[in-house]
């Protein structure tokens, strides 16, 4: 019997049945939804991992793999019939290597991406893939869904910084692709299939990553901007007058910010008056703030912002930071608002925002609109709050019909529906009316060559 297998494979430590350990691995980050598992296992070592999956794949038993659980799109959690295996992948939480003369670090797929930072800082390097989540979410699920987060502007997203994965495939098979290399143009780059795949494709067990120098403590600014417009000129000037140094740049609107200062108890604005707009932002330009001062007097006298702190200590720093990284917080305490994850070309920017809030003030005129976001990249988190009620048609229709307007504006601004969150099984209805029908043929080809008896994350993503 399958069960009795998998306990064998794992051993005592390596799985769960009982139903109160395993709650909070069957229900995603924002309680959107909840599913059941037949076993959670756990399993300590890529061997595990492909005896778990040759085991699942033999007896025909779908296999949902699960890293941190702070997805925002329920991809990793089972579906509601209890016949799915859960595969954990926190108990494989090694650095199998750190090579600093070659920039590179090997982790298991289990690494707290937070631990991962500190490992790359241990030997005077820098790992930047930074996300509020990041003390909770692993690497593999990092990986799995091409994060973002806020250092995208100048290191790329999870995918630029990925040389090598280890990944066990459907039927068992372990593919070992660790390598450090930077140039490999030897066949198909058959890791750049599984960044992003969301678990559909193959587990992932093992990365090899990219590390850089330390670029030292950062200058952080917050500034209050009076349109978003201006932020995205801002940001045009502070990269031209800091030589390319801005590190993080990011947009909060007015709401966005209230929501944190209303429900995060120890969050306090450094501002007496609010904003409409404002802007947090961190560079990477040496210990002197004296550049960055210069270039915001400049941006003051242009009307750009109408005031600005900079943090003078890494403890003032970080209070800045805890606002913007609040944000998701904060809006899962007042419920489950409609997130959209989208992107759009950075210029197309404003005229999203404009016309956005235009078209819902038209549509759904008691929506409370809380739009943040990654300013640099195009991605905006473009999130949709309605008033309380119970999910009944007709609310479960002005959802869709508010959705479907925020997604029907990014196709005319040429964006994208998901920017950095995945698709999962939130997502999975929307894909297709966005996504053009060879895109949509190529995927379902690739789930079919990779993965034909539909055993990885089946009901996700495709
Ligand atoms: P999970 O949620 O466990 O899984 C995500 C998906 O990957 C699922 O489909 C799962 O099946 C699959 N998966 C997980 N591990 C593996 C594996 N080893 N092999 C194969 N498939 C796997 N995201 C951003 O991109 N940018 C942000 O700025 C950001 N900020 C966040 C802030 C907060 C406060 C929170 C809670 C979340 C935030 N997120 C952000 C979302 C989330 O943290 C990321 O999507 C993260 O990459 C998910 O990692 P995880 O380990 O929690 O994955
Ligand atoms: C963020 O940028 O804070 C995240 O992507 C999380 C969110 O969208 O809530
Ligand atoms: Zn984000």
């Amino acid at each position: 019997m399958l069960i009795e297998r998998l306990k064998q494979i794992v051993g005592p430590k390596g799985w769960q049945t009982d139903a109160e350990a395993l709650e909070p691995h069957l229900t995603e980050w924002r309680g959107v939804h909840r599913g059941n598992a037949l076993i959670a296992v756990f399993p300590a070592s890529t061997q595990e991992v492909a005896a778990v999956v040759e085991a699942c794949h033999e007896a025909g038993v779908a296999i949902v793999p699960q890293g941190g659980n702070t997805g925002m799109c329920a991809g990793a959690v089972p579906d509601a019939s209890g016949s799915q295996v859960l595969l954990c992948l926190s108990r494989m939480n090694a650095v199998r290597s750190i090579d600093p003369a070659d920039f590179s670090l090997v982790a298991e797929a289990g690494c707290i991406l937070s631990d991962l930072q500190e490992a790359a800082r241990e030997h005077r390097r820098f790992f930047p893939l930074s996300l509020g989540g990041e003390g909770s979410c692993q690497i593999g699920g990092n990986v799995s869904t091409n994060a973002g987060g806020i250092n995208v502007i100048r290191y790329g997203t999870a995918r630029d910084l990925v040389l090598g994965v280890e990944v066990v495939l459907a039927d068992g098979t372990v593919w070992d692709g660790i390598r450090t290399l930077r140039k490999d143009t030897a066949g198909y780059d058959l890791k750049q299939l599984f960044i992003g795949s969301e678990g559909t494709l193959g587990i992932v067990t093992a990365v090899a990553l990219k590390l850089f120098p330390d670029p030292g403590q950062a200058t952080t600014a917050f500034l209050r901007i009076p349109t978003a417009d201006r932020a995205v000129r801002l940001l045009a000037h502070l990269r031209r007058e800091l030589e390319d140094g801005i590190q993080a740049f990011e947009l909060i609107g007015a709401t966005a910010y209230e929501l944190v200062q209303e429900h995060i108890p120890d969050a306090v604005s450094p501002f007496d008056s609010p904003s409409d707009w404002y802007v947090l932002l961190d560079t990477a330009i040496g210990p002197s703030p004296e550049p960055l001062e210069r270039a915001l007097a400049q941006a003051l006298e242009a009307g750009l912002l109408t005031d600005a702190v900079i943090a003078k200590s890494e403890a003032e720093a970080g209070r800045l930071w805890r606002l913007r990284h609040s944000i998701a917080e904060a809006e899962r305490r007042i419920g489950k608002g409609l997130k959209h994850d989208i992107s759009v070309p950075i210029g197309s920017m404003q005229a999203f925002i404009e016309a956005g809030a235009a078209r819902l003030a038209d549509t759904v005129p008691e929506a409370t609109l809380v739009v943040f976001g990654h300013v640099g990249d195009g991605n905006l988190h473009y999130n949709v709050v309605l008033p309380d009620g119970p999910d009944d048609d007709e609310r479960l229709a002005r959802k869709e019909t508010v959705s479907r307007l925020v997604y029907d504006l990014v196709r005319e601004m040429n964006g994208s529906i998901s920017a950095e969150h995945g698709v999962g099984l939130l997502k999975r209805g929307w894909l297709g009316d966005y996504k053009s029908a060879t895109e949509l043929e190529l995927m379902r080809a690739l789930k079919r060559a990779l993965d034909p008896t539909n055993t990885l994350n089946p009901g996700k993503v495709i």
